[in-house]
């Protein structure tokens, strides 16, 4: 799959007071009507079990100025919000500030797939921002070129 180049996204929630976020690359438009995507995370992402638990998460695309988010979403650092420029939805989700594309999402059904939960949610809103993504192919970070 690594042959397979995708887009960057924060997937991100608010659970007992503490703000969860991962970097996500499994990120896939399911439905259109309604509009429902998915996303899958490994069996021990502290993110992905906050998110099932509260049942609403935001999903921040990431734009190709954003690369240090990619990196600080999956890294060991406790706070991954610490003097982050974060906006909070009406649900309380996080929504990062200068994202290529930001939405709030209902979680409408989980499964279990091999070492990976599939999220699929529903979006309840969504905004988009004029800039280039964060692409990621085979291990690394680059930028969209139009053919
Ligand atoms: C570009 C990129 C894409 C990633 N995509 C996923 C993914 O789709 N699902 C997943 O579970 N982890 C993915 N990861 C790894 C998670 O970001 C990482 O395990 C993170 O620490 C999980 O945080 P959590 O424990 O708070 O959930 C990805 C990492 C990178 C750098």
């Amino acid at each position: 799959m690594g042959s397979f180049p995708t887009g960057v996204a924060v997937v991100a929630t608010a659970w007992d007071h503490e703000l969860f976020g991962a970097t996500v690359n499994s990120l896939t438009s399911v439905s259109l009507q309604p509009c429902i995507l998915l996303f899958c995370t490994t069996e021990g992402s502290a993110t992905g079990a906050a998110i099932r638990k509260r049942g609403l998460f935001s999903v921040n695309i990431l734009g190709a100025h954003q690369l240090d988010l990619s990196a600080r979403f999956t890294g060991k650092q406790k706070n991954r919000f610490e003097d982050l420029a974060v906006a909070f939805s009406s649900d309380g989700l996080p929504l990062l500030q200068g994202a290529a594309a930001q939405m709030c999402c209902r979680v409408t059904t989980v499964h279990k797939a091999g070492d990976h939960d599939i999220i699929l949610g529903e979006v309840m809103s969504g905004d988009e921002m004029a800039c280039s993504p964060l692409v990621f192919h085979k291990g690394a970070y680059g930028h969209f070129q139009r053919a």
